[in-house]
């Protein structure tokens, strides 16, 4: 995890549209099925989530930033994977000062990812597939070059000098209050030209913008509307703790202590969570339920009690409000993601597992021992595939990518690192390219790639891995089969099994005569286990799936080091 990631959680049927409002949107259009399966469950629920960050997964013009067409370009190899949603990280125009989570125009593409009209044939080849796209909204902030950023600064009366938040200072050169930003300094900017201070909870080129204000509210949900209308199937929503500030400005408290941008450590009190959010997440889902779309969200809660809040009361909320309480299990617990999992299990709502993404050192360094990472890529992928709830996976963990930070200053992108540097590298080295073959770049791009490609694109590739059946690729692709087949998998409940085993982290999923046993070795020795499966009610069990060595006998399991075992139980 990187250190911000850290300080933050330490603290803390098908419905087709053709015209509408007189535009005529592509035959791609549609949103999603309303269908529900046996248990009432949605195609949401069965899906596989898949992120991608737009400029490092692959690069149709060779300019070394990847695009959209890069990405229409690679839908059969995420259809052949099992991945049934892509959520692209902002795409929009934007300055790219935090590489588009800074938009300056949220109805448009930037053209360094492409065009609308490429959007279009990506939304329409994805439908072609049955691949749902679900897009990055950013709500919190806009790029201080946005339209309603520059009249907002333009003058005090402006048409949108309410949308952000303006306040004067305390005293000369003093900051309204002591709220420092969460990419490091004060979150307030000084602006000479209106003499007052606007706020930033991210960089100060991401004014907040005031969802206090009505206009704001109204402006933002049809923001949404146009994608849905445009064939989106959800959003995912950046950054939702932080939509709302106490208007009272209260400082909040600093315990002591500097974090690792060299700010005092701050309880973020008065500038996070507060309960307003809820009854803007209650309005994105009111149109969200307009399309049958899906909301997924940003929320880094410390319980699942706050996890309950975002599905919100009678699942009014959040349908999938990620559970990154999964992602601060940074060690192989099985106790610990025993208790994690069973308290996911006990939540108001439908569970969301996400291990990496383009904020956090990917799951192959953070669980990985330095000598057995590949078969620990597979038990991962033995864990938290098989689990009850969807998955959201990031690219290239798949392949075993590694997290390839900056060595050296200079190379650093992310202005996070360039802050924090040393101590702080930025989050570059979890957004490297994607790798795709051995030869030049990686496959990625035939230009100089925006971030260096790691040295293992030698070994971890996509060519190669498909080639290889005990490769970690293959072994994600055997365990995402049966996760959309496998009706135990799709519907059963969690039942943890042997809990007091240090080692072995072993559950059933039961869906009525159905059962599939899931065994994960989180130690580096090798590990024989009774299972007693007759009192479960089962009798026979037959492997799914299983790394190179580990097998079933009868009802004892033998798992290698890190081993994973999934087998059918019959009654
Ligand atoms: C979210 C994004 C992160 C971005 C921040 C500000 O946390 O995941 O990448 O820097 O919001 O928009």
């Amino acid at each position: 995890m990187s250190g911000v990631t850290a300080m933050r959680c330490k603290w803390f049927s098908v419905v087709l549209f053709a015209c509408l409002c007189g535009a005529s949107f592509p035959a791609a259009a549609q949103n999603s099925s309303t269908a529900v399966d046996a248990e009432g469950h949605q195609w949401w629920q069965h899906a596989v989530f898949y992120e991608i960050y737009p400029r490092s997964f692959a690069d149709s013009n060779n300019d070394g930033i990847g695009d959209l067409n890069g990405i229409t370009a690679k839908l059969d190899y995420l259809k052949d994977l099992g991945v049934d949603a892509i959520w692209i990280s902002p795409c929009f125009p934007s300055p790219q000062v935090d590489f588009g989570y800074d938009v300056s125009d949220y109805e448009n593409i930037d053209p360094m990812y492409g065009t609308l009209a490429d959007f279009d044939k990506l939304a329409s080849e994805a439908k072609q597939r049955g691949i749902h796209l679900i897009l990055d909204f950013v709500v919190n902030h806009t790029s201080d070059q946005h339209p309603w950023f520059l009249d907002s600064k333009s003058s005090r009366t402006s048409e949108h000098r309410d949308w952000y938040i303006w306040r004067d200072g305390r005293g000369a050169g003093q900051p309204p209050n002591n709220w420092t930003s969460e990419f490091g300094g004060s979150a307030w900017k000084y602006d000479p030209t209106t003499k007052q201070y606007y706020y930033h909870y991210f960089y100060a080129a991401q004014p907040d913008l005031n969802w206090r204000n009505p206009q704001v509210e109204t402006a933002m949900f049809d923001v949404t509307r146009w994608w849905y209308k445009r064939g989106v199937s959800g959003f995912r929503l950046d950054a939702v703790d932080t939509l709302f500030e106490d208007p009272n400005l209260k400082d909040n408290p600093e315990p002591g202590g500097k974090n690792a941008l060299g700010d005092p450590i701050q309880k973020r009190i008065y500038n996070t969570k507060l309960p307003e959010v809820h009854d803007v997440l209650r309005g994105l889902r009111k149109v969200a339920d307009e399309y049958n779309s899906v909301l997924i969200g940003e929320t880094w809660t410390h319980d699942i009690a706050e996890l309950n809040r975002y599905y919100g009361v009678g699942n009014d909320e959040l349908q999938l409000p990620m559970d990154f309480l999964f992602t601060t299990v940074n060690k192989l617990s099985p106790a610990e993601f025993r208790k994690q999992i069973a308290a996911v299990n006990s939540a108001s709502g439908w569970p969301t597992f996400v291990i990496s993404n383009h904020d956090i050192v990917r799951s192959y360094d953070r669980y990985g021992d330095g000598r057995h990472n590949d078969q620990i890529a597979k038990l991962m992928a033995g864990l938290y595939l098989t689990l009850r709830g969807t998955p959201i996976m990031y690219y290239g963990e798949e392949i075993g990518m590694k997290t390839t930070p900056p060595t050296r200053k200079e190379e650093v992108q992310d202005p996070v690192g360039r802050t924090g540097w040393p101590k702080e590298k930025g989050r570059d080295g979890e957004r490297t390219p994607m790798q795709w073959n051995e030869s030049v770049n990686a496959g990625f791009s035939s230009a100089k790639p925006w971030l260096p490609v790691p040295p293992t694109y030698k070994t971890h590739n996509v060519a190669d891995e498909s080639k290889d059946p005990n490769s970690v690729l293959s072994f994600y692709k055997t365990v995402l089969k049966l996760r959309h087949t496998n009706s135990a998998l799709l519907d059963g409940n969690y039942v943890p099994l042997n809990e007091s085993d240090e080692n072995v982290l072993s559950y059933l999923r039961v869906y009525k005569d159905q059962g599939v046993l899931v065994a994960l070795n989180m130690s580096p020795s090798e590990k024989k286990i009774s299972f007693e499966l007759s009192k479960q009610g089962f009798r026979s069990l037959t492997a799914l799936a299983a790394t190179e060595k580990s097998s079933a006998d009868g009802d004892v399991v033998t798992l290698e080091p890190f081993g994973v075992f999934i087998g059918q139980l019959s009654k």
